[in-house]
């Protein structure tokens, strides 16, 4: 017979939901039935409002229960070797909507594979990509990737295959991949649960963007708070240095790659791609003034291609695949798929992988299922603390980069955090300023003392104080932040201020600017 095999999560989010506790109870009552059992440790699937979702091997495929406590365990214990029926019973996990409706492009291995074994990355499709890359070449690869349309994931959604060849075509004896790993966007935990969960998916794409630009050095640069994700990371890298996917001769090619974990303190602006290199070389992240581009001039002044892990990690299936499978899904310019992360007041917490093109009504009140609470949605932030907060009213918005910029928004790292009708968008709106002030890096005036006015000018506002006067000065400042600033953290703060004041006016003590000057 069969050793029976039960998969239970490490990914940091099942963690703090208690998965490490009810392993330890389900090797408890192995114990004391006598049996030995195969426990499998897997990243998320990414149902987080299911987890600890416990799943076990039968000859129907695996079935999954959750989420599951410790105290759980005892009485499911039977149930965990045949999959048999039991109120928290899931049945497949394909088959649970919230996953059956996704396109698991990227996160397709993601709480399904064993995350530290290469031979079971291999067995699920792992190193395709690897192996197609080292087939076509430096230019082939370029090629591949920008016929498939893949934009960067980090926020800006600059073209992958642009950002590559502009490097490829610089010349140095050395470059770097850096692959940001930083994920300061609230609401988002893509990046992580990549490295929890397929830490193998990101080292084959980072070794791809290698041989195609001529790097023999990559850096995956990180910040403190990942301590589980610095962890998995690095137990892989040793296993890929092992068996020859990293090193000298990666996969038996005369290319050489060699990867190493730089750690962060944790700084929102340390996610920008200058201020990241300055960190990464061991200085105090402050946001350099481009050109240079960090193609031409990046990490310790060589030419530098810096991706998002979900940029690097859909590297390996678009080569797999083809990069017409990839293009062929997506909406208007952006291209495949979008890991949306549900976060905030919402249902069905979890991250949604689709195609780009589903509408913002859909992903918050069909896929999340409308918000934790049960009160009506009032507000949705998408794109981290930079992105816009919608109402109501532009639900019909397309997930696609364009479409959210001409409505003063981003989808920026996919981001989505829910708010219900308690909240207050003045203290929002004051929240993006003091967050601004506070993660500000200070190089330029806009950002670092127009984010403490900022705060000053909204409290003034919700007092009362000259308010049509002081709602003026507020939309002058946020122009000043948007055409003054250096970078993106001064000047996107506007969207979520701005976004605030047009939409839910009537939290700021009044009616609309355009009402009250008039
Ligand atoms: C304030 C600020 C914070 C950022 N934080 C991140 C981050 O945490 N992760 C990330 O990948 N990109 C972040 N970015 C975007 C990066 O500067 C850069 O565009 C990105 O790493 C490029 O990779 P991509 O082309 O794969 O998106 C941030 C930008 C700004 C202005
Ligand atoms: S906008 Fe802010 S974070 Fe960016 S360079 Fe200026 S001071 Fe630094």
């Amino acid at each position: 017979m069969m050793r029976p095999r039960i998969y239970v999560p490490r990914d940091a989010g099942a963690l703090a939901l208690g998965a490490d506790e009810v392993e330890r109870a389900i090797i408890a009552a192995e114990q004391h039935r006598g049996l030995d059992i195969d426990i499998v440790r897997t990243g998320s699937r990414g149902l987080y409002w299911l987890e600890p979702m416990v799943e076990v091997e039968t000859a129907e495929g695996r079935i999954a229960y959750g989420p599951v406590t410790p105290e759980d365990v005892a009485g499911l214990f039977d149930r965990l070797l045949d999959g048999g029926p039991h109120p928290l019973r899931l049945g497949r996990p394909e088959d649970i909507p919230f996953l059956k409706r996704q396109t698991r492009f990227t996160f397709a291995r993601c709480g399904i594979v064993d995350r530290q074994s290469l031979a079971d990355y291999r067995a699920h499709g792992g190193l395709a990509g690897l192996d197609r890359a080292l087939s076509l070449g430096p230019a082939g690869i370029i090629e591949e990737i920008t016929k498939s349309g893949l934009r960067g994931r980090g926020g800006a959604g600059f073209p992958t295959g642009i950002k590559w060849k502009t490097t490829a075509d610089a010349p140095a004896a050395q470059k770097y991949i850096v692959c940001n790993a930083d994920e300061g966007d609230s609401g988002t935990y893509a990046d992580r649960m990549i490295m929890e969960g397929d830490p193998f998916c990101l080292i084959e794409g980072m070794a791809i963007a290698g041989v195609a630009v001529g790097a023999t050095k990559g850096f995956i640069y990180t910040r403190s708070e990942y301590p589980h994700a610095i962890r998995v990371m690095s137990r892989a890298i040793e296993a890929a240095h092992r068996e020859g996917l990293l090193g000298a001769g990666i996969g038996g090619s005369p290319h050489d790659f060699d990867l190493e974990i730089r750690v962060g303190a944790g700084a929102y602006v340390c996610g920008e791609e200058t201020s990241l290199l300055d960190s990464l070389e061991g200085k105090r992240g402050q946001v350099r003034a481009k050109p240079p581009l960090p193609a031409h001039k990046g990490a310790f002044g060589r030419p530098t291609v810096v991706n998002n892990v979900i940029s690097l990690a859909s590297v390996p299936a678009i080569l797999a695949d083809g990069a017409d499978a990839y293009r062929d899904l997506g909406y208007g310019r952006s291209r495949g798929t979008m890991p949306i992360q549900l976060a905030g007041n919402v249902k069905y917490r979890g991250l949604f992988e689709a195609a780009f093109g589903v509408t913002l009504g859909d992903i918050v009140d069909d896929i999340g299922g409308g918000t934790a609470s049960g009160r009506p949605v009032r507000a949705v932030q998408v794109g981290g603390p930079l992105g816009a907060y919608f109402p109501r009213a532009l639900f019909d918005t397309p997930f696609d980069y364009e479409a959210f910029a001409a409505r003063d928004g981003l989808i920026g790292h996919g981001g989505v955090v829910v708010f219900d009708d308690t909240v207050d968008m003045a203290r929002q709106a004051r929240f993006a300023m003091e967050f601004c002030s506070i993660e500000s890096c200070g190089k330029c005036t806009p950002c670092r003392i127009g984010s403490v006015r900022g705060v000053e000018v909204i409290d003034r506002i919700v007092k009362g104080e000259r308010r049509a006067e002081n709602l003026i000065l507020l939309r002058e400042l946020c122009e000043t932040m948007r055409l003054g600033s250096l970078c993106a953290l001064g000047g996107f703060v506007p969207f979520p201020v701005l976004s605030a004041l047009t939409h839910f006016p009537e939290d700021f003590g009044g009616a609309p600017i355009a009402a009250a000057a008039a």
